[in-house]
Parts: C-alpha cells; sequence; structure tokens
C-alpha cells in the first residue's frame, strides 16, 4: 500500500495556467484541416475554424497557443501571409513534406483562431532568415493602436483595433533548424532583434522568449545566458538578460532519434523506457534550472518548455515529413507525469507547449475528412485543467514501489502525483499509475482537511490502447467512484495503467 501525504496548508507556488499550452505549426495537417478548413469547407466552420475541433478545445481549456512554428518559424516571411488570399504568395514548405504552402493561414487568421479558442497567443519571430526589420513590423502591424505604415496596412486589410501578443518568440531551435548558430552568436543576436520587439502598450508588455536548450545542452543555456545578462555579481541580479522567458526542447523517443519506433505497437520494455525517458523531464529541469538560478536567483525569468510530447514514426502510409502519429495510453501517461513535473516546478516552469495540438506528433485531437477524434492525451489534459491558475500544495508518497518489465531494465517509480488548491479551496489531486499489471491501494491524509464533497474521473485502459475513427471512444475519462472518504482523506485502488483525478471540497 503506498501513502500519499497531502498538506494543503503549504502552498508552494503558483501553477500558471500557460504551463498547459499548446504548439501549432504549419506542419502536416495541423493548421491545414486540423485547425482551418476555409470558409467554403463543407466542414462546419466559423471563419474557416474547423468547429467541432474548437469546441472541444475549449472544453479542455487553452491556455495559450504558440505558431508558427517550429522550424517553419525561421523560414516564415509573415506578410506573404495577409491581404486577399488570392494574391498571397505561395511557397515551398522545405521542412515539412516539401508541399505547397498557400499562406491562406496567416496572421489574422492565427489571431481570429485564438480569439474563438478564449487563449493567450504566443506568436514566434523569425531570426534564421528574417531580418530586424521584418520582426519589427510585424509586431507593429499586430499591436500599434495609431497611424504608422504597419497599422495603417493592418487597416487596410480588414482589422481596425490590433490584437495582442502575450509572447514573442525570437527564433526558435536557433542551434539547429533556426540558423545553425552557437550560443554566444545567438545571443548577441536575441539582444539585437528583442530591442525592436516594442511594447506598444506599456500596460501589456510583450513577454520575449529566448531560444533555449535542446535537451541536455547545458552549454548552450550557459552560453546565452553569459552573452544575455551582465556577467552576474553576488547581489547584482538587477536585469532579466533582455528576457521574461528561456524556452527548452525535449521529445520522448524511446530508441532515440534514429529508431523512434511505432506509436501503437510497442512492448512492456518500450513501455518502461518511454516513461523512464519522459522522468528525464525533471532532471532537465532542474539542471537547465541550476544555470538559471547563477543568474537569475529570484527566477524573474520563466522557463518555457515551448515543445515537449512523444515522438514516435509516422502511421504506415502516411507523409513522412507530416509527422502524424496515434496516441495510447503510454501518450497519456507520459502526459500525465510531466504535466506532474511542471506543476512541481512552477517556481520555474511558466510555460510549456504540447507538441502539436493536432495531427502532428503527440496531439489531443485527429482528424480524418469531416471525423475528429479526442487521443488519450485529451482526456489527460481535460483532467488536468483544473490545476490551471491554482496554487500547488506540497505532497509525497510514501512507500512509493518501483514498477519494470519483466526484465528489470527500465524501473521507474510506480505512482506520480501533483495536488492543487484553486481560488474556491477546492483540491485538485492527480495520480498516475505506470505499472502495466499491478494495481495499488493508496491511502491519502490530508493535513487538516475532512474532505465532505469528492468527485473522481479516471482513464485506463491497456497500454496499447488507442481510439480510432472507427471506434473513437475506446479509451476516454469515466466517472471513477471506487474510493471511499476516511477520518483522515481518502482510501482507493489505482488500476494499472491509469491515471486518475479527484476534485476534493
Ligand atoms: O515539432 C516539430 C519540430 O520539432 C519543430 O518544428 C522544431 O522546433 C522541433 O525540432
Amino acid at each position: 500500500m503506498a501513502k500519499l501525504y497531502v498538506n494543503e496548508k503549504k502552498v508552494q507556488g503558483h501553477i500558471n495556467p500557460e504551463i498547459y499550452g499548446h504548439f501549432s505549426e504549419h506542419l502536416g495537417r495541423c493548421i491545414y484541416e486540423g485547425l482551418y478548413v476555409g470558409e467554403d469547407s463543407p466542414i462546419p466552420n466559423v471563419k474557416g475554424m474547423r468547429t467541432d475541433v474548437v469546441e472541444a478545445l475549449k472544453e479542455m481549456k487553452v491556455p495559450v497557443l504558440r505558431w508558427p512554428g517550429g522550424c517553419f518559424a525561421d523560414e516564415y516571411h509573415w506578410k506573404d501571409g495577409i491581404g486577399p488570399k488570392e494574391n498571397r504568395k505561395k511557397m515551398i514548405n522545405t521542412h515539412w513534406g516539401g508541399v505547397v504552402e498557400d499562406n491562406s493561414f496567416g496572421t489574422h487568421e492565427f489571431f481570429e483562431l485564438c480569439s474563438q479558442l478564449g487563449c493567450k497567443t504566443y506568436v514566434n519571430g523569425n531570426v534564421g532568415s528574417g531580418t530586424v526589420q521584418e520582426m519589427s513590423e510585424w509586431v507593429e502591424y499586430i499591436t500599434f493602436d495609431g497611424v504608422s505604415p504597419m497599422a495603417d496596412l493592418r487597416k487596410e486589410n480588414g482589422h481596425e483595433k490590433p490584437w495582442k501578443i502575450d509572447y514573442f518568440g525570437v527564433g526558435n531551435e536557433n542551434w539547429g533548424c533556426g540558423g545553425n548558430m552557437t550560443p554566444e552568436y545567438y545571443g548577441n543576436l536575441y539582444r539585437r532583434y528583442q530591442t525592436y520587439v516594442r511594447s506598444y502598450n506599456n500596460e501589456n508588455p510583450i513577454q520575449k522568449v529566448c531560444c533555449g536548450a535542446n535537451v541536455a545542452d547545458y552549454f548552450w543555456t550557459e552560453g546565452v545566458l553569459n552573452t544575455c545578462f551582465a556577467q552576474p555579481q553576488p547581489g547584482n541580479h538587477k536585469d532579466k538578460g533582455f528576457m521574461d522567458m528561456l524556452s527548452l526542447h525535449y521529445y520522448v523517443h524511446p530508441e532515440g532519434w534514429e529508431i523512434k519506433g511505432s506509436a501503437t505497437d510497442f512492448d512492456e520494455k518500450i513501455w518502461y523506457k518511454s516513461l523512464n525517458k519522459a522522468l528525464y523531464m525533471e532532471e532537465l529541469i532542474n539542471r537547465h534550472g541550476a544555470i538559471m538560478d547563477k543568474y537569475d536567483p529570484e527566477k524573474r525569468i520563466g522557463m518555457a518548455v515551448d515543445e515537449w510530447g512523444c515522438w514516435f514514426n509516422v502511421e504506415p502510409g502516411t507523409n513522412p515529413g507530416f509527422l502524424y502519429q496515434q496516441n495510447t495510453m503510454r501518450d497519456a501517461l507520459v502526459a500525465g507525469l510531466t504535466l506532474d513535473i511542471f506543476n512541481k516546478h512552477c517556481d520555474r516552469v511558466k510555460m510549456a507547449c504540447l507538441a502539436q495540438i493536432v495531427n502532428v506528433l503527440q496531439s489531443v485531437i485527429l482528424t480524418e475528412g469531416e471525423k475528429m477524434l479526442l487521443t488519450p492525451t485529451y482526456h489527460v489534459f481535460h483532467m488536468y485543467r483544473t490545476h490551471q491558475d491554482a496554487e500547488l500544495v506540497e505532497s509525497y508518497i510514501a512507500d512509493n514501489k518501483t514498477a519494470e518489465g519483466s526484465d528489470g531494465e527500465y524501473e521507474v517509480p510506480k505512482l506520480h502525483e501533483s495536488v492543487s488548491m484553486d481560488k474556491d479551496g477546492i483540491l485538485t489531486l492527480t495520480l498516475n499509475n505506470l505499472s502495466v499489471t499491478d494495481s495499488e491501494k493508496v491511502e491519502t491524509t490530508f493535513a487538516e482537511l475532512n474532505p465532505t464533497d469528492v468527485t473522481a474521473a479516471i482513464l485506463t485502459q491497456d497500454m496499447n490502447a488507442h481510439n480510432t475513427f472507427e471506434n473513437p471512444d475506446h479509451v476516454k475519462e469515466e466517472p471513477f467512484h471506487k474510493f471511499t472518504v476516511t477520518e483522515k482523506g481518502l482510501s482507493f485502488t489505482i488500476p494499472p495503467c491509469s491515471i486518475v483525478s479527484f476534485r476534493i471540497k
């Protein structure tokens, strides 16, 4: 039996809603077909945005959406995507399948989508192949409320009032697809480019995101921070290195970059290997965080894990450049334990974007023509949505077992949890059981709370289970009633390969 202790009296930090963010790139069928079908489509839409997808995403609660890339961002020239659609330039999407990008989804469409979703906006600028002027004019076009060449152009294109950019990324993966730069070179470019990312509205300044590391590239983190900050002096940590956030990218591909493996056809060994790799996120946050602490001990700069998730082989018969993959209970557990890690590191992690929202990599939604399905990962985000904007409270598991495959090669702690309290004093407790085979009895004890009103949901199935267009509800969130309220807390058994979420008053 495991003992889960919750000290609801001890608040450990604020869970920024943006930790539950998403990423949409001009890649495969993410934007086109997944989110945007155009106003003339027979698929029901509002101003071109598919209604079924938008409604499902609203129900899941998207706090922030990143766009237009990814690698695509550093080849994107925003002026190609404004004005009458018939005049928009067509280009080749060199990164993703070499297909024609007709630019019918551009700046106006992105802001329309975010307004329909009711989410914050995260625009990623082009440093790799774009100019300072181009970036600066994009910000002026989107946000300036007055008379200026770019504001006038926006008005000519039918949008009188400016929009709001909440977050602006100055380049993407500039150590790789965004220009193959060294940290010092990028750091200097960052200082220059960000200067012209003007906040025209001083009450709501744009939060600037500096390109951070890939996985364990601590050399990059150190080099960029060293270039962007004044040299750290004891007691002198006044500046923010010109940034509000520093990004981190980390994908789980169990067999390594070269052999990513099937999204659905895997055995227990690969299951544990995948979860083991997902848990590595914690070490990455700690180690990059330690470097950030050196420059920014007051933690005024957020870590933005703005690309994370599982990256497997594409589904057989699909375009290899489209990164379309299925989504099983393995993805669900990766999502659950990663979100718990982010919650527990909410003092530093201020944003995270799952890659990617629809039809690409670890999506929450898959579409096929007019059909749509919710993936197991969708249900996890839905079950975790009440952590958004809540206060993390102290929790830990005593007598936690390890779970491992029959050969014992990749063992992982069996249970993972996080607990938060919302503004109304209601606790959200989320718990993952990583074991493929074994359930676990859990006794939960609160510091003072005597629960009077408890509801719960569960996501559980076999490890390879996934939803198909023929059987879209095979894996889905269900009410969970098998718990008892005890004098001190809760008692229940969590089935193998499952995620439960409680709401506790
Ligand atoms: O999400 C797919 C790609 O992964 C992104 O375009 C890039 O930033 C990363 O390498």
